[in-house]
């Protein structure tokens, strides 16, 4: 038998390879609330402006109702043969209420109709995306509160350089979160256009409203342009590249994780609800989750990598390839809202060693910097000068393996006569991370107000 829903011209039935490359009943049955929220905006103003009579309008809204519940009590059948999510509705809904189902395709395509649903889609889930980056925010921001002053150290190369806060460190996480709060807010407000109505590529010669069909799905306007509308992906391109960049943001933070609560560097202890254990090895304490939410910005930057590439070279209008841009941007969501979690989790979990930190943070000689600060501003000598002197005082203290301030001011001296005393009271980590009151700098005044400012803004939010 041909197929029902377009089989007119067609004397037999597809290939069972055929229907299996072709079907995506699989997964876009979870674009069914979309799907169905569509339709009833479509037929609503169908009836509106009585392209179909108002009686059937109003049918074809009951049907849509029953299916809804029917799906979401696990009541409905998805059948495969039907290809897609749309297809499986109407098809249900002709069972359900007769021949009105039939108008409901009216001025309607599919290609409108998926562009549609997957809009909305996308737009939902950008939207609990953004609540769940806030609440991370938030998990940073009070545990970055409670370690303003908390001293560690600051790396480049991860060589120590110089000491700063473990609020601080927490903080530029902040930071980095909220331009990929920004980054998904821009790509919403883009992608906030409502294709309904471009049909099948060209329009329609009904006299549709795609102002009001718009507006009743929660979109900004109707895009302007049938064959864009129908025919582009650069949506879900666009939240895969701002959620790929979060990924990585995550991953990072993730892959400190791990340095900080391995042995070698022991700064940070995650407790036993975010650590498993070794199989074999009983005293291991592993960081899985944060290895994991490093491991899965892979599959974030890979669903990107597979839609950009999808879409390379597509001629306009619609191609079945853009059935490929599903899966992997569903997967791709829900490792990032995973990711998030998990995140907020540890960041809520992990415990900092304050005394193993701070001695940690005045290893390798890190208020070097402070030393040569201390020459400019004490003897006014030119700063590169004041490298130099303060390289030969370090590499006096490696040679005797002493720290910075355990060298001798008779021996300072002997490099540089002008050194007094006072040089002493810049150099522990703790008078270092203090002195850094520049906008922005590590100074606990400075993480404390910042970490505060954001509390307060995200309590609004
Ligand atoms: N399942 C299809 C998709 O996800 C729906 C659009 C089908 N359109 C078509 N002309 N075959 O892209």
């Amino acid at each position: 038998m041909s197929n029902k829903m377009w089989g007119g011209r067609f004397t037999s039935a597809p290939d069972a390879i055929m229907e299996e490359i072709n079907a995506s009943i699989g997964f876009d049955q979870r674009l069914y609330a979309q799907d169905i929220a569509g339709s009833k905006a479509h037929a609503a103003m169908l009836g509106a402006r009585g392209i179909v009579a108002a009686q059937d309008a109003e049918t074809i809204a009951q049907g849509l109702d029953t299916i809804l519940s029917e799906i979401e009590q696990g009541r409905f059948t998805f059948r495969r043969e039907l290809e897609d999510i749309h297809m499986n509705v109407e098809s249900r809904l002709a069972e359900i209420i007769g021949a009105p189902a039939g108008r409901l395709h009216t001025a309607r395509s599919r290609n409108d109709q998926v562009a549609t649903d997957f809009r909305l889609y996308v737009r939902d889930t950008v939207d609990a995306l953004d609540a769940q980056l806030a609440d991370l925010q938030r998990a940073l921001a009070e545990k970055a509160l409670a370690h303003a002053a908390t001293v560690m150290p600051g790396f480049t190369h991860l060589q120590t350089a110089q000491p700063v806060t473990f609020g601080h460190h927490l903080m530029a996480y902040v930071e980095m979160v909220a331009r990929d709060r920004g980054r998904l807010a821009d790509a919403r407000r883009r992608l906030n256009e409502c294709p309904l109505g471009s049909a099948a590529l060209a329009g329609t010669s009904f006299p549709i409203d795609r102002e009001a069909t718009a507006r009743a799905l929660g979109f900004d306007r109707p895009t302007a342009n049938s064959l864009d509308a129908v025919s582009d992906r650069d949506f879900v391109m666009e939240t895969l590249s701002a959620a790929s960049i979060c990924a990585i943001h995550l991953s990072r933070f993730a892959e400190e994780v791990v340095i900080w609560t391995s042995p070698s560097f022991a700064l940070v202890k995650l407790s036993d609800a975010f650590t498993t254990g070794s199989s074999i090895m009983p005293q291991k304490r592993n960081p899985d989750a944060a290895e994991l939410v490093r491991a899965k910005a892979g599959r974030i930057v890979g669903a990107l990598t597979a839609i950009l590439v999808v879409m390379k070279g597509l001629p306009l209008a619609y191609a079945k390839d853009m059935q490929e841009d599903k899966e992997g941007t569903f997967d791709a969501f829900s490792a990032l809202s995973l990711v998030i979690a998990a995140t907020a989790g540890m960041v809520r979990d992990l415990v900092p060693d304050e005394k193993r930190m701070e001695k940690a943070a005045g290893q390798g000689y890190s208020t070097a910097t402070d030393l040569a600060d201390w020459l400019v501003r004490a003897l006014n000598m030119p700063f590169r000068e004041a490298h130099h002197v303060t390289g030969r005082i370090v590499a006096l203290a490696s040679e005797r393996g002493i720290a910075l301030h355990k060298v001798p001011l008779a021996d300072m001296q002997a490099v540089e006569p002008r050194i007094t005393d006072d040089v002493f009271s810049v150099l522990s980590v703790v008078r270092s991370v203090r002195s850094r009151v520049s906008y922005g700098g590590t100074a606990p005044a400075r993480v404390r107000a910042q970490a505060k400012r954001w509390l307060k803004r995200l309590g609004d939010t």
